[in-house]
C-alpha cells in the first residue's frame, strides 16, 4: 500500500504554511494525487474520527478539527513502499514536542490537539480515510 491520506489541520490552514507542508511532502518522495479544501461538520468528523469516540479528548478533537478549513491529501509515496510508514516518519509524533526535529508537527504543531496534520495510521485506515474523503475515485 503505498497510498496515505494527510490531512492538514485548522491551525495549520490558519497559519498559512499549507505550501510549505505540501512541499516537504513532495520533496520527501510523494506525488498528490488529489486533494480537496473542506470544513468538516461536527457529524462528519466523528464519523471520521470513531475510533477515538470513547476517549477523554474526543469532543476536543471534534471542536478543533471542524474550527476551520482543512485540506484533505491523497499522496502516494514515489516508489512501491509502505506509504503510511513513511509519511508517518515525516509527520512525527502525536506530540509536537516529542517530535524529532525537522518533522512537520514538530515544525508547524503547537501541541497535541493543535498538532498541524493527521497521517493514517496502518493501510486499513488510509484505505478508509481515502474513501472518506474521495469516494470510490482512487
Ligand atoms: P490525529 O493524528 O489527527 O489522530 C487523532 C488525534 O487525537 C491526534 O492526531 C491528536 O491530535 C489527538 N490526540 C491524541 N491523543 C490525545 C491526547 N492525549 N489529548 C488530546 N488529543 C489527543
Amino acid at each position: 500500500m503505498n497510498r496515505t491520506l494527510l490531512i492538514i489541520k485548522p491551525d495549520a490552514v490558519r497559519m498559512g504554511v499549507i505550501g510549505e507542508i505540501l512541499a516537504q511532502v513532495e520533496r520527501e518522495g510523494f506525488k498528490i494525487l488529489d486533494l480537496k479544501m473542506v470544513q468538516l461538520t461536527r457529524e462528519q468528523a466523528e464519523t471520521f474520527y470513531a475510533e477515538h469516540r470513547n476517549k477523554p479528548f474526543f469532543n476536543e478533537l471534534v471542536t478543533f478539527i471542524t474550527s476551520g478549513p482543512i485540506v484533505a491529501v491523497l499522496l502516494e509515496s514515489a516508489e512501491s513502499e509502505n506509504g503510511v510508514k513513511k509519511l508517518r516518519m515525516i509527520v512525527g509524533a502525536t506530540d509536537p514536542l516529542a517530535s524529532p526535529p525537522g518533522t512537520i508537527r514538530r515544525k508547524w504543531g503547537t501541541n497535541i490537539t493543535q498538532n498541524a496534520v493527521h497521517a493514517s495510521d496502518s493501510p486499513q485506515s488510509a484505505v478508509r480515510e481515502i474513501r472518506f474523503f474521495f469516494g470510490d475515485k482512487f
